[in-house]
């Protein structure tokens, strides 16, 4: 399937690693032109030397922003005019219990996941109505649903990407502009990696036995039953982000391995 991708403009947020990371290089691989972020310039140095090392002729840059920080909304409006496609993907969060997760721990958590995606979006939907076609992707969480007990306030600000993506896609009537949210399921990043790793010690088991409890155990209602690639997840968001899916809007698309119970 051609995309149709070549050449359009995309910024990601959050993205020298992970889901992030392997959103740039699908992009990169299907001829667009990638922004990718993360707080440091190191990170971002060889985030792009590894982008570049599987694709030489890759057009990508890089923005260090921290969006702990409020003001680097400022910074980008600097640097990037525009964009046709804006992956809201930056997401952190801490496994702590309702009554140990401190207002600090809620308000970073909202500043990074919720008012980046705000504040990213406020900057960047006007000038993509202006040229009548542009995509913006929010990147939530199966948590949004299952909002699992030690981590309520993630799952809160995941929950708050759904309304926003769906506002916002209101508000591109008649337009060719679309606004979607994927939710992806447990994935194979760095973070899970080390968590494995840490539980295989912990336990004395390997790191496939833990990962084969993880489902067992705590996110039973996987029907995939193993952490998505991060790539599987990208595959979607580039369809989303693609002109090919231009009837898709106002979406929350789960890419969960069908951990999310129900129908629709
Ligand atoms: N992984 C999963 O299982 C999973 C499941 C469902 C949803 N998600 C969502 O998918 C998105 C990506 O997840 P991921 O697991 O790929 O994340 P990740 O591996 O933790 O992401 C790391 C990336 O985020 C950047 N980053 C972290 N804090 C930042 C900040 N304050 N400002 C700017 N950049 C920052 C890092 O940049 P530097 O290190 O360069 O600073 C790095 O590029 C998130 O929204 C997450 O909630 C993930």
């Amino acid at each position: 399937m051609e995309l149709q991708l070549t050449n359009k403009r995309v910024f990601i947020s959050g993205s020298t690693s992970g889901i992030g990371f392997a959103m740039a290089q699908g992009f990169l691989e299907e001829g667009a032109k990638v922004i990718i972020n993360g707080r440091s310039e190191n990170t971002i140095r060889e985030a792009i030397d590894k982008l570049k090392s599987k694709n030489p002729e890759a057009d990508v840059s890089g923005i260090i922003a921290d969006f702990r920080d409020h003001k680097s909304i400022e910074f980008i409006q600097k640097q990037i005019d525009q964009v046709d496609i804006l992956i809201n993907n930056v997401g952190i969060f801490s496994s702590t219990s309702f009554q140990e997760t401190s207002d600090q721990e809620w308000e970073k958590m909202f500043q990074v996941n919720v008012m980046s995606a705000v504040r990213l979006s406020k900057y960047f939907l006007p000038k993509m109505f202006k040229q009548n076609w542009g995509r913006i992707i929010f990147i939530s969480s199966e948590c949004a649903q299952l909002v699992p007990e030690d981590l309520i306030a993630y799952s809160t600000t995941k929950a708050a990407l759904l309304s926003l993506s769906r506002g916002l896609a209101q508000t591109t009537k008649g337009s060719q502009v679309t606004v979607n949210a994927l939710l992806p399921g447990s994935t194979l990043t760095a973070g899970a990696v080390t968590f494995l790793k840490d539980q295989a010690i912990q336990q004395d088991q390997s790191e496939d036995e833990v990962a084969e409890e993880f489902f067992k155990k705590t996110r039973r209602s996987s029907l995939l039953q193993r952490f998505a690639q991060p790539k599987e997840i990208s595959d979607m968001a580039l369809f989303i982000a693609s002109p090919l899916s231009a009837a898709t809007n106002g979406a929350a698309i789960k890419v969960d391995g069908g951990s999310i119970p129900g129908i629709l």
